[in-house]
């Protein structure tokens, strides 16, 4: 299977007809990354300030913008910059939201948004745990946030003025990498999604789903002999150009690049085209068992 699916658009609120629609859906939930070679993020001249590593938090990797809040986090700079920056957040957003809404317009009586990013740090040799190394193929699942299988929809637009390319290794569809770590993984213990919630370490009950989604991702990123030898291979996202993908399905790792916006967007899995395509009903079909109630 080919791994890219380009679509030539240029404009964030371009139409799509029905059958590119429909073409664009079955590419994503086949676990395809559909590719804007040439959908570029316009900067305003104000904005370019903050192309340096200087605007985030000394800890933090990225930037991000909560839309119901309107609240901007991990932000280094005065006040007057801060309103600018969430101006900024704030386009994007708007820029992903359309161009989602537009070209996956089957998603969106059931789509949920979720934070904006910007990654104005470079990510190569950024030290981390093995954990948060995501250099390192995984597949996206967050310890304190559990989604219940929910799908992690993402649109990135790499806005680096310097010609660097946002350099990803992808890995093995989503039902080769369960085949190889599932079998070793016990399931979550009695008691202990209760006791997380109740220690504030996870916001909502942590599903069997959202176990076994983090026990494949810690595995997979703990594995150096998977990380060498799984079947992969690199992809150059050039400046100017925009990429959607399911990051919950398509094993990734991104090795290298700075200043990158993203928006999450979740979505229920009864709102996709084929259901049985998401890692949830894949993980239920290998166990025998429901994992969520989703
Ligand atoms: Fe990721």
């Amino acid at each position: 299977m080919q791994i890219i699916k380009e679509i030539p658009s240029q404009d964030w609120q371009a139409q799509y007809s029905e059958s590119d629609q429909q073409a664009a859906l079955e590419a994503l939930e086949n676990g395809q990354i559909i590719l804007f070679p040439a959908l570029t993020f316009a900067l305003g001249l104000h904005e370019n300030k903050f192309l340096t590593p200087a605007i985030a938090d000394l800890t933090a990797k990225n930037i991000s913008y909560n839309p119901d809040t309107q609240h901007v986090r991990c932000a280094h700079c005065s006040e007057h910059d801060y309103r600018e920056l969430r101006h900024f957040l704030e386009r994007f957003s708007a820029s992903a939201t359309t161009l989602i809404t537009h070209l996956l317009s089957h998603y969106t009586p059931a789509l949920e948004t979720g934070r904006t990013s910007f990654r104005p740090v470079e990510i190569s040799g950024r030290p981390s745990s093995y954990r948060k190394d995501d250099t390192r193929l995984h597949v996206d699942a967050f310890p304190a946030t559990p989604n219940h299988g929910k799908r992690i929809l993402r649109v990135f637009t790499n806005i680096n003025p310097e010609g660097q390319p946002r350099v990803w290794r992808v890995g093995e569809p989503f039902q080769t990498v369960a085949e190889q770590f599932l079998p070793a993984i016990a399931p979550q213990p009695f008691g202990k999604a209760t006791l997380l919630q109740a220690l504030r370490l996870t916001k909502t009950i942590r599903s069997q789903y959202d176990h076994l989604m983090l026990q494949i991702h810690d595995r997979m990123k703990a594995n150096l002999a998977y990380q060498r030898g799984a079947e992969q291979c690199e992809i150059h996202f050039a400046p100017g150009s925009t990429w959607i993908v399911l990051t919950d399905q398509v094993s990734h790792a991104a090795m290298s690049g700075q200043h990158v916006l993203e928006q999450t967007f979740y979505l229920p899995v009864a709102a996709m085209l084929n259901p049985q395509l998401s890692p949830l009903r894949t993980l239920e079909k290998m166990t025998g068992k429901r994992l969520a109630r989703n």
